[in-house]
């Protein structure tokens, strides 16, 4: 008769091998994005407070961190910008020597053969309300007027060279719009990342800083309500019959049901956001020793991963990238 307990599931975690040669789950820079900011009219690259290690680039500098993460292997790089005008209806983020579009086109000219250059296709940062679309006399985002401009921006930013528009307002039709737009200007081959279920969250609030964004109140007439699991099902149909490409839950950790709910309910990649408040909880912790920053971000990135994403952007890729390759 065999001894209790009969079975030793402490085996298959006995030695640092057997534990990677079982593991269920491996992260991989290649699914790794990086989000990068460029600022326009700095000539020194700004530090984020809130975020600490993460800058507001030059256009410059933009290029050589672009160099410096494909060198890591991180599978992509999502472009954001912050101009120095602003107005009513974003209008630099369509123009074509708009900071965003310029800074695509230096990035892709310099990594884009290696990487996939991705852009964010939403008004906040171009407008001077820093609402994500056009505002109607009452005050309100006015999702119809916004499509409008998306369809223009998502043309503006396919012309500079972006692989892939992520368009992360959640105006209803945005994913259509976007795609009918670059097909009718010749970019069929441009991707759509679709921030299928963007919740409205605290966790942004570093970002705000980042962007230097001038939103007062919140935006939680376009945004998901982080209560509601099932609606996210709802905007992933909505966005697959759109024709997205890759769809995305944002932000990451705190929404791991909905993460498993989109991987179990389609057959398109699933991507997932870790937002620069998730980031800033780690930073702030780990700066006052509490907790084992490393450990910590392996930990995170991995359970985001075990949910089912297979790509995860975070403002950790590089290093993580770094260490996966040298590990
Ligand atoms: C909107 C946008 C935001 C983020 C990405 N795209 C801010 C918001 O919705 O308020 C947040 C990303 C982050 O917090 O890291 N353009």
């Amino acid at each position: 008769m065999s001894q209790f307990p009969s079975s030793r599931p402490r085996r298959l975690r006995s030695s640092r091998a057997v534990r990677r040669l079982v593991t269920e789950t491996r992260l991989d820079p290649a699914g790794l994005v990086l989000p990068m900011f460029v600022r326009e009219g700095i000539d020194q690259p700004q530090p984020i407070t809130s975020m600490p290690g993460v800058l507001q680039h030059t256009r410059d500098s933009l290029k050589r961190a672009a160099v410096e993460a494909v060198e890591a292997g991180v599978g992509g790089i999502m472009l954001f910008g912050v101009p120095a005008e602003r107005d009513a209806t974003g209008s630099a983020a369509v123009r074509e020597d708009g900071v965003l579009n310029v800074a695509i086109a230096d990035v892709v000219a310099e990594v884009g053969e290696q990487t996939v250059v991705m852009s964010d296709g939403c008004l906040d940062e171009f407008t001077d309300h820093g609402h994500c679309g056009v505002l109607d006399e009452r005050g309100g985002v006015d999702n119809d007027e916004t499509l409008k401009v998306y369809a223009d921006m998502a043309v503006a930013q396919a012309a500079a060279g972006a692989h892939m528009v992520g368009p992360s307002g959640m105006m209803d039709g945005q994913i259509g719009v976007m795609r009918e737009a670059l097909d009718a200007a010749g970019h069929q081959d441009v991707s759509l990342i679709a921030y299928t279920a963007k919740y409205a969250s605290a966790l942004y609030g570093p970002f705000r800083e980042a962007v230097d964004s001038k939103l007062k109140g919140d935006r939680r007439t376009y945004q998901q309500d982080p209560a509601n699991a099932r609606e996210a099902l709802r905007e992933l149909e909505l966005d697959v019959a759109e024709g997205a490409d890759i769809v995305m839950v944002k932000p990451a950790s705190t929404y791991l049901d909905v993460i498993r709910d989109v991987r179990e309910a389609t057959h398109l990649p699933v991507a997932a956001y870790q937002v620069s408040g998730e980031y800033s909880m780690i930073e702030a912790a780990a700066a006052n020793g509490w907790l084992d920053r490393e450990r910590l971000v392996d930990e995170q990135l991995m359970a985001i991963a075990r949910a089912g994403a297979s790509i995860i952007l975070t403002y950790f890729a590089v290093e993580v990238a770094q260490r996966l390759q040298d590990s």
